[in-house]
C-alpha cells in the first residue's frame, strides 16, 4: 500500500494530495465518488488527521473535490466540464448484486491488519510462517522439474493430486475412495460455495452448529438459505436435535465441523458420531463434513470421520491443505458420490476452468514426499506448545476472568469472558493496545466470547499479545463499573 515518504523534501500533505490527484485522474475515484473519511485515511497512511485535512483543502482549492459537512468528501462532478458525459454510478453497482459483503468485524480485521503491521494477530485462522513447510516446499520445487502441459487441466482437479489424495485419505482418515470421487477446489471454502450454490435453492433450510464458522460466511445468506442452529456442548452437537429440526423445518442438509470445531475446539464424541449417522440415514439427510483440522491432533489420534463409517453415501467430505500446510496454496478437496462430483465439476468449470495446476503439483509432491510426515509431527508439537503458552499467559494475566476448555487439536482457543463486556468496545480497545482477535458474535454466539488463534502470531508474541488484551479488557471493565 502507498505511504508518504517521510524522508522526502515535499511536505507530507502535498504528497498525499498528489497521490489522490493521480488516483482521481486514473479513474480509481471517478467523478461523484466518495473519498475515504479523513480519520480512516489518516489511520491507513499513519499520519495525523490534520495532515489529511490539509491535503483535502489543497485538492478542494483546485476544484477537484467537494466537501459537505456530515456527508464527507467526494470527487467534483463540475470540474470535469459542463458536457453531458457522466460516469457510471459505481456506488449503486457496488451495493447491488446478490453476493453479500463480509460481516463488519471481519472487514475491520482485514483492514486493520493491512494498515497496522505491528498488531499481534490472534484473528487470522491460519499457520504462521514459522509453522508452514516453506523449506520443504522450496526443496521439492528445486528437486523436481516442472513437467507437463500448461493448458486447461481437468476442472475436477489435477489427476496425480487426486491419486495422491486417495492414499492420503486412507492412511490418515480411514476413508477408502477413488480419484474419480474427488473434486479439487480452491480451499474448502470453494467446496462450501459450490454446495450452497449448486445443491441448494433459496429458501432451503439447513442446520449448522452454534457457534459455527459457517455463520461467519455471508455466502449462506447470499444463497438465500435459512439457517437453523444445533447447540454445541463439550461433546459436540446433540444428534437428536437434527431430528427435531427436520420435523419442524424440513432441513435439507447438515453442515458440521466435528473434529476440533472452529471456533470452540470441541470434538464430537464417538457415540454421538454413530447416533448421528443413524439419524441422518434414517431421514435421508446429507451431511457436509468439514474436516480441516483433524491432522493437527496434538497426540496424533483424531477420531475417524463420518465419511469412513458412512455406508449409505450420506456424507460430502470436505478437506483442506490450509490448516496443516499452507493456506496460500488454496488446495481443498471434496469426496462425494459421482453424481455430485460431476455436477460440481461442471459448475466449477463455468466459474474458473479449474484450479491452477502449479499449486496442485506442489501439493501432490508434498503429500507423497518423505517430508510430509515429519512436517506434521513438528506442526503438532509446535501447536501444542503454543496452546500452552497462551493458556499460561491467560492464567497469569486474567486469573478467574476467562474460562475455556483446553483443545486437543486445531489452531484456536475459545474463551468466555467472565466480566460482562461490550464486544465492540473490547475489540476497539484491544486494537488500540496492539492486539486483534475475533469476537465470538462473528460465529453467532452471544457477546462476551472471544476466539484467539495461537497458530498465527510468532511464538514470542503470544505472551505480550495476551498482556495487551488483558489491559484492554481491564480498561473496558473498569470503565463500565
Ligand atoms: C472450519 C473451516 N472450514 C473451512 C475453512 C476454509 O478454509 P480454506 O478455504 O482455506 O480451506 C476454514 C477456514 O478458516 C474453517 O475454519
Amino acid at each position: 500500500m502507498w505511504k508518504p515518504d517521510r524522508l522526502s523534501k515535499t511536505p507530507i500533505y502535498e504528497q498525499i494530495s498528489e497521490h489522490l490527484q493521480l488516483k482521481i485522474s486514473q479513474g480509481e475515484y471517478p467523478p461523484g465518488s466518495m473519498l475515504p473519511a479523513e480519520r480512516k485515511l489518516a489511520e491507513q497512511l499513519g499520519v495525523n488527521r490534520s495532515t489529511i485535512v490539509q491535503a483535502y483543502a489543497e485538492l478542494r482549492s483546485t476544484g477537484m473535490i467537494d466537501s459537505r459537512t456530515g456527508s464527507g468528501t467526494s470527487v467534483s462532478l463540475t470540474k470535469w466540464g459542463a458536457n453531458p458525459k457522466q460516469p457510471p454510478d459505481w456506488g449503486s453497482y457496488a451495493d447491488s448484486g446478490s453476493f453479500l459483503p463480509n460481516v463488519p468485524f471481519l472487514r475491520k480485521i482485514r483492514e486493520m491488519l493491512s494498515v497496522q503491521e505491528e498488531l499481534i494477530d490472534f484473528a487470522s485462522g491460519e499457520l504462521s510462517a514459522e509453522l508452514s513447510p516453506s523449506q520443504e516446499i522450496t526443496a521439492l520445487m528445486q528437486e523436481n522439474q516442472f513437467s507437463g502441459y500448461l493448458g486447461y487441466d481437468n476442472p475436477q482437479g489435477y489427476k496425480p493430486l487426486r491419486e495422491a489424495l486417495v492414499t492420503y485419505l486412507e492412511k490418515y482418515r480411514g476413508i477408502r475412495t477413488s480419484e474419480s470421487s474427488i473434486l479439487i477446489t480452491s480451499g474448502s471454502q470453494q467446496s462450501m460455495f459450490l454446495i450452497t450454490k449448486c445443491l441448494l435453492s433459496p429458501g432451503d433450510a439447513v442446520a449448522i452448529e452454534d457457534p459455527s464458522y459457517c455463520y461467519s460466511l455471508p455466502m449462506f445468506q447470499s444463497a438465500g438459505l435459512r439457517l437453523f442452529r444445533l447447540a454445541v456442548d463439550k461433546h459436540g452437537i446433540n444428534p437428536e436435535d437434527i431430528r427435531t429440526l427436520y420435523k419442524k423445518h424440513r432441513i435439507k442438509m447438515v453442515f458440521l465441523n466435528p473434529t476440533y470445531h472452529n471456533p470452540t475446539g470441541t470434538v464430537l464424541d464417538d457415540q454421538r458420531r454413530s447416533q448421528l449417522l443413524d439419524i441422518t440415514s434414517e431421514l435421508g439427510l446429507p451431511i457436509v463434513e468439514d474436516d480441516p483440522f483433524s491432522l493437527t491432533s496434538y497426540d496424533g489420534i483424531a477420531p475417524l470421520p463420518f465419511k469412513s463409517m458412512d455406508r449409505m453415501g450420506s456424507t460430502l467430505y470436505v478437506g483442506s491443505f490450509s490448516k496443516i500446510a499452507a493456506s496460500g496454496l488454496r488446495i481443498g478437496w471434496m469426496v462425494a458420490p459421482h453424481t455430485i462430483v460431476e455436477r460440481l465439476t461442471d459448475a466449477r468449470q463455468q466459474m474458473d476452468f479449474g484450479l491452477s495446476v502449479i499449486p496442485q503439483q506442489v501439493a501432490a509432491l508434498f503429500l507423497e514426499s518423505e517430508r510430509f510426515e515429519p512436517h506434521l509431527e513438528r506442526l503438532r508439537m509446535n501447536l501444542r506448545f503454543r496452546r500452552d503458552i497462551m493458556i499460561e499467559a491467560l492464567q497469569k494475566e486474567l486469573p478467574g476472568l476467562v474460562q475455556f476448555n483446553v483443545p486437543d487439536g486445531g489452531l484456536h482457543l475459545w474463551c468466555k469472558l467472565i466480566p460482562e463486556v461490550n464486544d465492540n468496545k473490547l475489540f476497539e480497545s484491544a486494537i488500540k493496545q496492539g492486539a486483534i482477535f475475533v469476537p465470538g458474535s462473528v460465529y453467532g454466539s452471544d457477546s462476551g466470547f472471544v476466539r484467539f488463534t495461537f497458530a498465527r502470531p510468532k511464538v514470542n508474541e503470544i505472551g505480550p499479545g495476551i498482556d495487551k488484551f488483558a489491559k484492554a479488557l481491564r480498561e473496558i471493565v473498569n470503565l463500565s463499573l
